[in-house]
């Protein structure tokens, strides 16, 4: 089942250049960056609710073969498709929910910039980590990426739960119990198109 933001995130896609979009990146170098440092080129790596994102196009560059981008908006999903145009030919875009999505293979590596930071109700983030669960193949890493504890209370005009790195690590603790191994953490900052300060923070947890 689509979730009712579905529209909205349609709008943004279809009403604004996406380099004008809060959370644009050219080169999404952090997520890149914690990508390569867990798994190798081979490795099948998901982006959940990676909108029109460049990272697909940064890891095809970086030599990776196996990406699946899954998203709620067809429309952030056909940008990224006619960006890549050939290059893009063997991604596997899926236009999901991914609190209801049914993981159809294992995954070794699961990447969220944004995207966990608006499941604001207990039962949402719960679904949402049984995917996680069953998703990654045991030994694979999940890195999320949301507003930390002193970032924006809202993105994209929608509200957010934020969390401090500790947070985050207690949440999966809660609602995935024994699932996860915290391997890191930090805080950085984005600065968006019109020049505005974020602050995030990312974990990364390896799937036991
Ligand atoms: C702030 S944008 C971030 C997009 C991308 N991760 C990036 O860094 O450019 C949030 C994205 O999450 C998607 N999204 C929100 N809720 C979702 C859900 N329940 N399932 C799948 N995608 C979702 C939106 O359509 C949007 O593309």
């Amino acid at each position: 089942m689509k979730d009712d933001t579905t529209p909205h995130w349609d709008a943004r896609y279809a009403g604004s250049a996406l380099d004008r979009l809060s959370w644009f990146e050219a080169v999404p170098e952090r997520s890149l960056s914690l990508i390569r440092g867990a798994v190798s080129p081979g490795a099948a790596v998901i982006d959940v609710g990676g909108g029109a994102s460049r990272l697909p196009d940064a890891l095809l560059e970086a030599g990776f073969r196996d990406l699946t981008v899954l998203d709620l908006s067809a429309e952030a999903l056909a940008l990224s498709k006619a960006r890549l145009g050939p290059r893009g030919k063997n991604v596997d875009w899926q236009v999901a929910d991914v609190t209801s999505w049914q993981p159809p293979r294992p995954y070794d590596l699961w990447h969220d910039r944004a995207v966990f930071h608006f499941l604001t109700g207990r039962d949402a983030r719960a679904a949402y980590l049984a995917r996680m669960v069953k998703a990654l193949a045991p030994g694979g890493t999940a890195i999320l990426m949301t507003f930390a504890d002193d970032g924006p209370e809202t993105c994209s005009g929608l509200p957010v739960r934020r969390y401090a790195p500790d947070a985050m690590t207690d949440v999966i603790a809660a609602l995935a119990p024994g699932a996860f191994r915290p391997e890191a953490s930090g805080r950085f900052t984005h600065v968006t198109p019109a020049g505005g300060e974020q602050r995030f923070q990312y974990s990364v947890f390896t799937r036991v």
